[in-house]
C-alpha cells in the first residue's frame, strides 16, 4: 500500500510541536534534566553550576559588575545590535509599561577559579495583556575562552526561571520566549527549545517571519535613527508555555516588543514634530512585520535548524 509520507510527517511535527509546548516550569526543568551541568540549586535562577570540574556561580549583575556584561556584549555583537552603556543601564532600572515594572534582568556567569565573568544574558518580562506576558532575551555573550561550557544554556535557564518568578509576582503566565538570533547562535537557542517561525506560501514552500530590530538611537533634533544605527533584520525565534503560538499572540508579543523599544517621550527630543518622526519608526516597524506575518495565509510553524534540514531533504524549501 502506498502511503503518503509527507502529512505524516507534517503531524509528527505538529504533534511534537504541541507535545514541547508545556508549561514553563515543566519547560525549565527539561532544560536542567538535559543540561550536562550540576546545579547546587535547582529551583532557584542563581547557583553554584559544574561541569567537568569547573566550577561557574551563575547570579543576577551586581551595579559595579554591569559594564563589564556590556562589554562583553560590544565585544562579541555587532556596533549597531547594542545600546550604549546609560541607556543599558536606564533600562536595568525600568520604566512602567502598560502598569508593570518592565526591566532589563542580567544574568552573568563567573568562573570560581579567576572570579572573572566570561559569560553574560539580558532580556526582559513584558506583558502581553489578558494576563500573559512574553520573556523577550536581548543579549548574550561568551567569551572566546569558555564557549562550549553550556554557559549560555545554564544562563538562559536562570533568565527564563527568573522571568517565571517575576510573571507570578505580577500574576500573570508567561507564555512565550522570544529572542533573536544570528546564523552562528541559532542552534544554541535550539537546545533551549527556541525555533525560528515560519510561514507556509504553498503546498511545498515556506518563508521565514521577518523581524527588525529596531534603531537604538535617534537623533533629538529631527526624530530619525542615528546614522550607525539603523534598524537590523533578525531571525526571530520563538518558544511557548502550555499553548499554540498563533499569529495574533505573536503579533502582540513584536508589539510589546516595540513598545519597550520605543518608550522614549516627548521630552527626548527637540519638537514634536521630531517625537512624532520617531513614533513613526516603530509604527512602520510594526506594519512590516504584520505584512510578513500575514504573507501566507497558513498558521506559522517553528523549525529548528535540523528539523528545517530535515523537510529540505523532502523537498521543502524556505526562502
Ligand atoms: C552564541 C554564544 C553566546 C553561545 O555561548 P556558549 O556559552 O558557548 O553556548 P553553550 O555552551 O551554552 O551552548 C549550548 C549548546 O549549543 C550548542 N552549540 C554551542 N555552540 C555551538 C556551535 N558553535 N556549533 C554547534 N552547536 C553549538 C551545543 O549543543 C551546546 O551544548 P554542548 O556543548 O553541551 O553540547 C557564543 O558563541 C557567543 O558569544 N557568540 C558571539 C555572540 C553571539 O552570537 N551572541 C548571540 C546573539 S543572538
Amino acid at each position: 500500500m502506498h502511503i503518503d509520507k509527507k502529512p505524516l510527517d507534517s503531524w509528527r511535527l505538529a504533534a511534537e510541536s504541541m507535545i514541547s509546548q508545556s508549561s514553563v516550569w515543566e519547560a525549565i526543568m527539561g532544560l536542567q534534566r538535559a543540561s550536562k551541568s550540576a546545579r547546587d540549586q535547582g529551583l532557584l535562577p542563581e547557583c553554584d553550576l559544574s561541569r567537568d570540574g569547573s566550577v561557574f556561580t551563575v547570579r543576577m549583575a551586581a551595579p559595579d559588575e554591569v559594564e563589564v556584561a556590556h562589554n562583553l556584549f560590544c565585544q562579541h555583537l555587532a556596533a549597531n545590535e547594542v545600546e550604549a552603556l546609560s541607556r543599558f543601564r536606564t533600562n536595568l532600572e525600568g520604566a512602567v509599561l502598560l502598569g508593570k515594572l518592565t526591566r532589563y534582568r542580567l544574568f552573568i556567569a563567573i568562573e570560581a577559579c579567576t572570579n572573572e565573568i566570561v559569560a553574560a544574558h539580558a532580556g526582559f518580562l513584558i506583558s502581553m495583556g489578558k494576563g500573559q506576558s512574553v520573556f523577550v532575551g536581548t543579549y548574550a555573550a561568551t567569551r572566546n575562552t569558555h564557549r562550549r561550557f553550556g554557559l549560555m544554556r545554564e544562563l538562559f535557564t536562570c533568565s527564563l526561571m527568573q522571568a517565571a518568578i517575576d510573571a507570578h509576582v505580577r500574576e500573570e503566565e508567561l507564555k512565550l520566549v522570544v529572542g533573536d538570533c544570528t546564523n552562528g547562535s541559532e542552534t544554541v537557542w535550539n537546545t533551549t527549545g527556541r525555533k525560528r517561525i515560519y510561514v507556509p506560501t504553498g503546498t511545498w514552500t515556506y518563508r521565514e517571519v521577518a523581524f527588525q530590530q529596531s534603531s537604538l538611537e535617534f537623533h533629538r533634533a529631527t526624530g530619525l535613527p542615528t546614522e550607525e544605527a539603523g534598524a537590523v533584520t533578525e531571525h526571530l525565534m520563538a518558544r511557548t508555555f502550555g499553548c499554540v503560538l498563533d499569529k495574533l499572540m505573536l503579533l502582540g508579543a513584536v508589539r510589546a516588543i516595540y513598545a519597550w523599544s520605543g518608550k522614549r517621550t516627548t521630552s527626548d527630543f527637540e519638537t514634536c514634530a521630531a517625537f512624532s518622526v520617531y513614533k513613526d519608526h516603530f509604527k512602520h516597524l510594526i506594519e512590516n512585520f504584520s505584512k510578513s506575518l500575514h504573507h501566507g495565509a497558513g498558521d506559522i510553524i517553528l523549525y529548528s535548524a535540523a528539523e528545517r534540514a530535515e523537510k529540505e531533504g523532502e523537498g521543502y524549501s524556505f526562502e
